[in-house]
């Protein structure tokens, strides 16, 4: 569908009815929003879409059809799956929004600066549409329906791998907690009406990962993933963005 005409469309019955602080949604609000997104979704409308069209349109501004998520320059089906990597010109494994970061900088001129202020224009606010937000969503749904393959046989992006293990297990912040209080055992664990993933059942830890970006109803905008971490950053050493 055309972005001007999924735009109208999610306006009118989304967009409006989002106030300016998504806290001050009631559950009631927050339901009925909800209700609204999936019968949209059931229609085959996604609003996440509108973010896919406005990025795939940013790809010639920023010369991004210059950059190499792995599998050549411009080439973006399925880079995604195969993303964290290592990349020799940048000597470093990036993920996905590290080498758009880098490659803005190469490529389209920018500072680190600029690229921070681009990446985090959205963080903590609703209802908004940032230019890095819609390219991390264009990127990534070009990769839908590719099966998720990062190569660990890499001496470098296992090392990153065991890492990122670390701090998963490791516990801090002023509450003591750890991601796999919540997020792993054999177990269901619940927070009021989410079922909680966990890294130990089978397969759900790439389900939880390949959802990314997010789109959330009650803000009314897409989150990639790094401002995820950022949230949790914030959340574990108490302290608000
Ligand atoms: C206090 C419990 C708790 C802790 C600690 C916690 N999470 Fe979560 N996590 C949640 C809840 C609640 C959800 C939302 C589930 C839903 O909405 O379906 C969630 C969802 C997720 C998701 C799924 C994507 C999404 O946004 O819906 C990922 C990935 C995730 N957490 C990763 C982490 C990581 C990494 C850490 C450690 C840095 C962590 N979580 C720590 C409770 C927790």
């Amino acid at each position: 569908m055309k972005k001007t005409a999924l735009l109208a469309l999610f306006s009118a019955a989304c967009l409006t009815a989002v106030p300016a602080k998504a806290q001050e949604l009631t559950p009631e609000e927050e339901a009925k929003l909800l209700q609204e997104a999936l019968k949209m979704l059931a229609e085959g409308i996604n609003p996440a879409e509108i973010w896919y069209e406005t990025g795939k349109d940013l790809i010639k501004k920023y010369n991004l059809d210059k950059c190499d998520f792995g599998l050549g320059p411009g080439v973006f089906k399925g880079a995604l799956a195969q993303l964290p990597r290592y990349f020799p010109d940048a000597k470093k494994v990036m993920d996905l929004e590290t080498r758009l970061g880098w490659c803005l900088e190469k490529y389209a001129g920018m500072s680190r600066e600029q690229v921070i202020k681009m990446a985090t224009q959205c963080w903590g606010k609703t209802n908004c549409m940032g230019e890095y937000d819609a390219i991390v969503t264009y990127l990534s749904m070009e990769s839908n329906g590719y099966k998720i393959n990062v190569n660990l046989k890499d001496p470098r992006v296992k090392k990153m791998y065991d890492l990122g293990k670390k701090a998963f297990y490791a516990r801090m912040g002023p509450w003591d907690f750890n991601c796999a209080g919540c997020h792993a055992g054999k177990e269901l664990k619940r927070i009021r009406a989410s079922v909680l993933y966990s890294v130990d059942r089978p397969g759900e830890s790439g389900e939880a990962v390949r959802k990314f970006p997010v789109y959330r109803v009650s803000w009314a905008q897409v989150f990639p993933m790094h401002s995820c971490f950022s949230s949790f950053i914030s959340f574990f050493s108490n302290r608000r963005l």
